[in-house]
């Protein structure tokens, strides 16, 4: 009544009007083609709405599995499609357990997978999906912080808790569950939580005045106080209210644990029952380090009557979704979904609708097309580099040269097959060094998209003055085409240079008195395995947008191509570039790309070339599993390829190009601002 049916029909409404407007809005876009969606239990309805609306609007077909508690509202609306005269096979419904959900991951029919449900099942499912080409977004569980200050109107603040964790029986992806209350009101907030907790009704969910209704399954209950009886072993306070509840049945009163350790059962781990666990700080800065002591990123709840106190925390908590002075807010035009590993991908709005599309040609032939090429041979260590004199190019960690932990170099050959120069074989230690020095250069990340502009026009300037010099290593390593390829990389600096402050967050039109604010964040730390085709081009079109979008980079540069790139060093030390914003390994690609998937503080991965392709792919995505990063594999044939620009135009920059849309992935454009960004939704209070 309250949430699942009216936001249900928003959502039909909402992607009703997509489904009228999505060939202008994503030009080049086409749908996946089979989506396989798998809901959790928790809002039968509305989970099935957030699925099928947007992936039939985009023009995708569908197959469902509802869950194994809850199938009766999916097979009713099947009925509802039918009378509506949605052609047959169109939307698909197939009732079953986990069993059923890991076959449709597993068809080969799949195009796109979309789940929501819990972390452990979603690591599955990414480690299942690995390798296949299959699209695929997560929506998973949460431990989301709810943070009370001060100055706070507190009676508004316990309306939300009440909203945040008791509402729904605690069973929401969402659920503000961890209680962060600033110490001076602490024991005041905990009274005014008691209190109003003793007048919850627990009971009969069809009985309109019932505020906690039943929990969805025997199973669940034994889960939920497996959960509390190992919180109580570890010396955490549960309190409960006197209240009466029905004899038969799954109910649970509401619950309040105070005593709990940030690092204890209760307070890391997700309940998803009527329990909120309460911890207390003394300064904003102690509630933003306690918010993201978590693995989880779905959501946040802030509540302060101070404008600069609430948007300043909103900016640092690391959550998919933000409410200042509410909680639980949800529209169809509001993209939600989490960060780290609470998942990836978004439903609602524009940023859900691009999740079910993808660029016109496959970006990776998912079950057809031309073999993926062969990846470089691994090099092997031509010899440890003599004592004293070492004439070899170093790695670029920190803003510094480095030598390689191993101490070892390969061999770079040139088109005649000579050795033009040895080049660091990169390990897991340097790549760990690498990752260390990305997280240190946050600064980077602060800078204003301006501030970040200045520098990679500097870089456009420095590299276009030594443009002769490159072009010569290009032609010494057998490139077809340098000086178009040199004009090629110059150019795409200049364009993302421009991007830098125009990639527009935005401002979604959803619930009357709120403004919701859609951020382009920077995933923060992401890896980058560049192709072994166009070694210079390549290199650039994955660093640059991912750098202009203030993500901080550790780069893999093309086995073949390396002595090009390490020649960019100095551009990067005469550009004003921030030691550490961009870090490179050369090496063995698919080896330092299993590093950098494995490793938790590396936010995002992207794979092309060679890499993208079979094997590396399919361990790389398994790896990933991990924090649950997402992997993105361009899929570009033609590195010279610019979005929206026909042959001639790239020919008059020096490049000679195909028109992308005939081939697909453009090797230059918005998707790769989109895949170097992740949205953060804050919902702000505004007008009467
Ligand atoms: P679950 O993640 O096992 O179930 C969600 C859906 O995934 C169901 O449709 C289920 O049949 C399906 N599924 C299960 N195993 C699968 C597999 N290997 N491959 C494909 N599909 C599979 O969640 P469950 O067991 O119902 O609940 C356990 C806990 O998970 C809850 O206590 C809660 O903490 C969390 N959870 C979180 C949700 C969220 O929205 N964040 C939703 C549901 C559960």
């Amino acid at each position: 009544r309250d949430i699942d049916v009216p936001l249900a029909v928003r959502h039909f409404y909402h992607h009703a009007g997509w489904a009228e407007l999505v060939a202008g809005e994503f030009p080049g876009m086409v749908p996946h083609g089979v989506c396989g969606q798998i809901i959790p239990w928790n809002f039968p309805l509305l989970m099935l709405a957030w699925k099928v609306a947007p992936a039939l609007a985009a023009g995708n077909t569908v197959v469902l599995k509802p869950a194994e508690y809850t199938p009766l509202t999916a097979l009713l609306f099947a009925e509802m499609a039918q009378e509506a005269d949605l052609p047959p096979g169109v939307l698909n419904i197939v009732t079953g357990d986990g069993q059923t959900g890991a076959a449709l991951v597993g068809h080969p029919d799949v195009d796109k997978i979309a789940f929501t449900g819990s972390t452990a099942v979603g690591r599955r499912i990414r480690a299942a999906t690995a390798g296949t080409g299959k699209a695929l977004t997560l929506e998973l569980g949460g431990k989301s912080p709810f943070i009370v200050f001060a100055d706070a109107d507190l009676d508004a603040a316990v309306e939300g808790v009440v909203d945040a964790v008791w509402f729904n029986q605690g069973e929401v992806c969402c659920a503000g569950a961890r209680l962060l209350v600033q110490e001076s009101v602490a024991e005041d907030f905990a009274g005014r939580l008691r209190a109003r907790a003793s007048r919850l009704r627990v009971g009969d969910p069809l009985d309109k005045s019932t505020d906690i209704g039943a929990i969805v399954h025997p199973v669940q209950m034994a889960r939920i106080e497996g959960l509390l009886a190992r919180g109580a072993d570890e010396g955490a306070l549960l309190w409960q209210p006197d209240i009466p509840v029905p004899e038969a049945g799954c109910f649970l009163r509401p619950g309040l644990v105070t005593g709990a350790a940030p690092a204890s059962v209760l307070a890391t781990e997700e309940i998803f029952g009527p329990v909120a666990v309460m911890m207390s700080f003394r300064t904003p800065d102690e509630a933003v380090a306690l918010a993201n002591n978590t693995a989880y990123g779905l959501a946040a709840s802030i509540w302060s009557e101070g404008i600069g106190q609430a948007l300043d925390v909103a900016a640092r908590v690391k959550a998919g979704v933000v409410w200042i002075n509410a909680t639980n807010l949800f529209d169809a035009g509001a993209p939600f979904g989490g960060m780290r590993e609470s998942g990836f991908g978004r439903e609602g709005g524009r940023a859900g609708m691009r999740d079910y599309l993808r660029a016109a040609a496959p970006e990776t032939p998912a079950h057809a097309g031309p073999p993926p090429p062969e990846p470089a041979p691994i090099p092997q260590p031509a010899r440890p580099a003599p004592e004293g004199i070492d004439r070899t190019p170093k790695l670029y960690i920190g803003g510094r040269q480095a030598r390689p932990d191993g101490g070892h170099s390969y061999s770079v050959t040139g088109a005649d097959g000579a050795v033009l120069g040895q080049v660091p074989l990169g390990n897991r230690k340097d790549i760990r060094n690498a990752v260390e020095a990305a997280h240190k250069a946050a600064g980077w990340s602060a800078l204003s998209g301006h501030g970040r502009a200045q520098v990679l026009y500097f870089i456009a300037e420095n590299l276009s003055a030594r443009a002769a010099e490159f072009e010569g290593r290009l032609a010494a390593l057998g490139q077809p085409d340098p000086g178009a390829e040199v004009a090629a990389t110059v150019a795409r600096t200049f364009h993302y240079a421009a991007w830098a402050d125009k990639f527009d967050s935005r401002v979604h039109a959803t619930q009357s008195r709120h403004v919701t604010l859609a951020m382009h964040e920077p995933f923060g730390v992401m890896g980058l395995i560049c192709p072994e085709e166009a070694p210079l081009l390549g290199f650039a079109s994955l660093v640059l947008p991912a750098i202009a979008m203030g993500n901080r980079v550790v780069a893999v540069p093309s086995q073949g191509g390396a002595l090009a790139v390490c020649d960019l060093y100095q551009v990067f030390d005469t550009s004003d570039l921030p030691g550490g914003a961009v870090n490179i390994v050369t090496g063995a690609a698919e080896e330092l790309a299993g590093v950098l998937a494995g490793h938790d503080d590396v936010a995002a991965l992207w794979l092309a070339g060679a890499a993208g392709g079979g094997p590396v792919r399919a361990a790389v995505e398994r790896a990933a599993a991990g924090n649950l990063k997402p992997v993105w594999v361009p899929g570009i044939a033609d590195w010279t390829t610019v979005q929206g620009v026909a042959a001639q135009g790239v020919a008059a920059q020096g490049a000679a190009a195909q028109g992308a849309a005939a081939q697909g992935a453009a090797a230059q454009g918005e998707a790769f601002l989109h895949r170097a960004t992740q949205i953060k939704t804050i919902w702000v209070p505004y007008g009467a």
